[in-house]
This record gives C-alpha cells, structure tokens and sequence, in this order.
C-alpha cells in the first residue's frame, strides 16, 4: 500500500493502471476509521481493479471550529486497517495541498440542502461539494463509495456529479451498526459511558416508529420520535424528518411517494450524532 501526499504523485501513481485500462474505485474518508468504513473499502476492494482511499479532514465543511478541532485524528491505525483491507492507494493530503488558495465556488443545490443537515449546519454540504468535487478530478475514479449513513450528503453527491458531469459512478453503501444498534461513527469514540448506554436508544425508538405507520400520519410520528427520544437521558433531538428519499422534502402522507425515509439529528451530551430509516 503505498501513501502519497501531494495530488500531482497521486496522479503520476494513477496513469499508468489507467492507461492499462484498470478500474479504479474510490472511498473517501475524513480519517479514524470504523467498521462503518471498513465495509466501504472492501466493497470498493471487491469491485474494482484499485482501490484508493483518501483521508483528509475537510477544514470547508465545518462549521463548528470546535467540532473541527475535536474532530478525531488517528493516521497509524487508520493506515494499518487500510492495508489489512487490501487497499492499494492513501491519498492523505495536507490543508495546503488541497487548498493553496480559498475555494470560493458556491453550489447551488436547489431545496436539496435546504433542509435537515443544511438547515441546522449552513455552508456544510458546500465544503462538502467542494472537497469530493477537488478530490474526484485528482482522483478520477470509475466508481466512488459513500455511506448511507449521511443520507443526505449521498444526494448531494449525486447532485453534484450531475451538475458536473463527472464521470463517475456513486455507490451507497447501507449503514453499518453496533450490536445495540447504534450507527458506527467517529463520533462515537466522544461518548462518555452513560451516554454511550443511551445512544442506541436513537435506532430503537426509530425501528419502533416502522411499526406505527398504519396508525400514525408522518407528522405525528415525527412528534412521536421526537418526544420519545427526548425523553432519554442524554439525548436532545435537534430535528426529525420524514421526507421524500430523492427531492428530501417532508411528506404529509405515507402515500405521497414511494420512497420514504426518516432523518434524525441528535444531540448525545454535546456529541451530535446522525442516523436514518427507511418507511418505504
Ligand atoms: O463523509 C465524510 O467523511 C466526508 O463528508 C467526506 C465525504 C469524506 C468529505 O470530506
């Protein structure tokens, strides 16, 4: 497994497989590793020729510099699951390589980022775009991996290649979880004891929603979800959607499409933590 640091080795590495005619498969990353990651990378490892993973903590998509500042950083052990999953290329950039002057672009993804994350974390999803968008041109890969578990920076990801036209292949890859349920994240390594014994309490009263829709419309769900949730010790909802799984607006009625999902953003102490489920 060879780590490269700089976009123009990166591509010097790259040309000839391409010119071979490989295929090359892509996980981007922000680095401390889980299963959750894991399970991208051996996805990308099994369907294509070479795997390239990346690892940089993207500055432009905090809009918390706390969060940023906090935000877990652990390169040898990242490294060691890299090469353990048979991953041939770490593109691990620095601040500077990405960025050696301000990306100033601005995306416009229509409702797409208006709601859930993008209202609650406004400027995200365009560091987002603009970091996958920097990392796809030095990368160039056939195919790239993203979890489900950021439901809506997948959409925003496609949305984004579209705009672009990039030709590349996204690939969402369903949520890995612990055995209690709760959704694997870097984050979770912030969780003091106790909070960590309430977290999956997120996933269980999600699953239980599931059962309600027969009874329940999906504005008194949502209520539902909220209630229940912020009535566990530790937790604070800071919203819950029901929303189309393409356009991410809320629905009003469980027949108002065919692909409906929940989106919840909660508060774990002062660990916020993401998770989703599908109605339909
Ligand atoms: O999901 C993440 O870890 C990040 O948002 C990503 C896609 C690597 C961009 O920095």
């Amino acid at each position: 497994m060879k780590i490269i640091h700089t976009i123009t080795d990166l591509k010097k590495l790259l040309q000839p497989h391409r010119q071979k005619g490989k295929t090359i498969g892509f996980v981007p990353t922000m680095g401390a590793l889980h299963e959750g990651h894991a399970t991208l990378v051996r996805r990308c490892v099994e369907e294509n020729e070479l795997c390239v993973v990346s690892i940089f903590v993207n500055p432009t998509q905090f809009n918390n510099q706390e969060d940023l500042r906090l935000y877990p950083r652990t390169p040898e052990k990242d490294y060691a699951l890299l090469e353990r999953t048979g991953v041939d290329i770490v593109f691990a950039p620095s601040v500077e390589e990405m960025y050696p002057e301000s990306d100033t672009r601005i995306f416009d993804f229509g409702l797409l980022d208006k709601v859930m994350e993008g209202a609650f974390r406004p400027g995200h999803f365009n560091g987002v775009a603009q970091v996958v968008s920097k990392l796809f041109t030095s990368v160039e890969p056939h195919k790239a991996y993203f979890g489900e578990k950021d439901f809506q920076q997948l959409a925003i990801v496609r949305e984004m290649v579209k705009q672009l036209a990039l030709p590349v292949e996204i690939v969402g890859v369903p949520i890995v979880r612990e055995q209690d349920g709760l959704a694997m994240s870097s984050r979770n390594q912030r969780l003091s004891v106790s909070q960590r014994e309430h977290a999956p309490e997120i996933y269980r009263v999600l699953r239980e929603s599931t059962l309600l829709t027969g009874e329940q419309s999906p504005d008194q769900l949502v209520r539902f979800v909220t209630g229940t949730i912020n009535n566990v010790p530790d937790l604070h909802v800071e919203y819950f959607g029901i929303v189309d799984g393409d356009s991410l607006q809320p629905v009003s009625t469980w027949q108002d499409s065919e692909s409906i999902i929940g989106a919840i953003a909660v508060y774990c102490g002062d660990v916020r933590l993401i998770d989703n489920i599908r109605y339909r």
